[in-house]
């Protein structure tokens, strides 16, 4: 395993022995009889196999996410939603009450949340308000994650970032990742990178040992009930000692497995991909509508599937939009993003019934 890797992973882990599940002793074939995993062997009417554990990560599905993203199957770490990659790697990186993360706020609330839990530590360096969008603050970011007093761990940059849908430079974050190996893991969340003109980093993976990417099938490839997503690092022996110690030992449902080969099929990919086309048409159209609006002082640029707009009365819109069944995010009281709510951007019929209300808000 790469160095920047090995060297920050919790020792814990290293000396661990995973759980060697019935599944995973034996290959599943049509040929043999399993008697092996305590399973019940009357599969019930309209339920058939589910009396049967899943395979924990399916080769032939792990090739498709691979195909997906352009990267090696071997690379990939199937998880339950990018959410479950969030967990797994703040419990390998992080030792509790000792190590800390770094985040970029205003973002995804879920690495602050996911740290307290172990409990780790957060730092935060904002993003830098500039031109009426959102930057890194590099040089500041680096400073922080190198001071060894802070024990950072994990560095966790979004693009597109959500609340503020700003894609962040992928020029900023490969430097951020040279500069931070062998001190700290830069955990890139594209999550809404299929909506973004930039795309993804995956084919910096190589370059760069101490990044590990996150995507998930919950927004681009409309699955967010399946929930699954994945991590990906191109070192493979780091992704076998995750396979073989950080997973639960089935950690993917069947019917999440099955859900996620069809929409990863040529055809029904080829119809995710014209959604997330008419999804980008789509927000371009809101953001011209609202552009001119009275209410409205800025509406943040953005590369993913919403928008962030800023409003003096943010959250009695918010209030006024309950109240006709529309529901938005409201942001107004957090540090970063006061007077905004986040508007995520539906079908046509549905954008034009919120344009309506910003018409009828008083
Ligand atoms: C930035 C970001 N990361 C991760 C997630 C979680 O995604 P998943 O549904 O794959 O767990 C979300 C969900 O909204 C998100 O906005």
């Amino acid at each position: 395993m790469n160095n920047a890797l090995k060297s920050l992973i919790r020792q814990h882990y290293i000396d661990l022995q995973g759980y060697v599940s019935a599944g995973m002793e034996m290959n599943k074939s049509a040929d043999k009889l399993f008697m092996n995993a305590n399973e019940n062997p009357y599969e019930l009417p309209g339920l058939e196999e589910l009396n049967r554990y899943p395979e924990p990560q399916p080769a032939a599905l792990k090739e498709a996410y691979a195909r997906a993203y352009g990267v090696e199957a071997d690379w990939v770490i199937m998880t339950r939603g990018a959410d479950e990659a969030i967990v797994i790697l703040t419990k390998l990186f992080c030792e509790p009450h000792k190590d800390a993360i770094l985040i970029c706020p205003p973002t995804f609330g879920m690495y602050g949340v996911n740290a307290s839990s172990m409990p780790a530590q957060r730092f935060e360096v904002p993003l830098l308000k500039e031109q009426g969008s959102f930057t890194l603050d590099k040089d500041e970011i680096i400073n922080q994650a190198k001071d060894n007093s802070k024990n950072i761990k994990l560095v966790y940059i979004c693009s597109p970032n959500n609340p503020t849908g700003t894609s962040l430079s992928h020029e900023t974050i490969f430097e951020i990742c040279e500069e931070l190996e062998g001190h700290a893991i830069v955990l890139l969340d594209e999550t809404y990178a299929e909506f973004s003109e930039q795309g993804s980093m995956c084919d910096d993976l190589e370059a760069l040992p101490n990044l590990i990417i996150l995507r998930t099938l919950s927004k681009s490839y409309a699955l967010a009930g399946m929930r699954m997503g994945c991590f990906i690092s191109a070192d493979n022996d780091f992704t076998q000692l995750v396979r073989s110690k950080c997973l639960d030992a089935y950690p993917l449902p069947r019917l999440s497995i099955e859900a996620a080969f069809h929409v990863l099929s040529p055809e029904i990919s080829a119809i995710a991909k014209e959604n997330i086309q008419t999804l980008i048409q789509e927000r371009k159209r809101v953001e011209t509508c609202l552009k001119d609006n009275k209410h409205i002082t800025h509406i943040y640029p953005s590369d993913a599937n919403f928008l962030l707009i800023e409003m003096e009365k943010a959250h009695e819109f918010w209030q006024y939009a309950q109240k006709h069944n529309i529901i938005l995010r409201d942001f107004s009281s957090k540090v970063g993003t006061e007077n905004c709510l986040r508007i995520s951007i539906s079908t046509p019929e549905d954008n034009d019934k919120v344009l309506a209300l910003f018409e009828s808000f008083r």
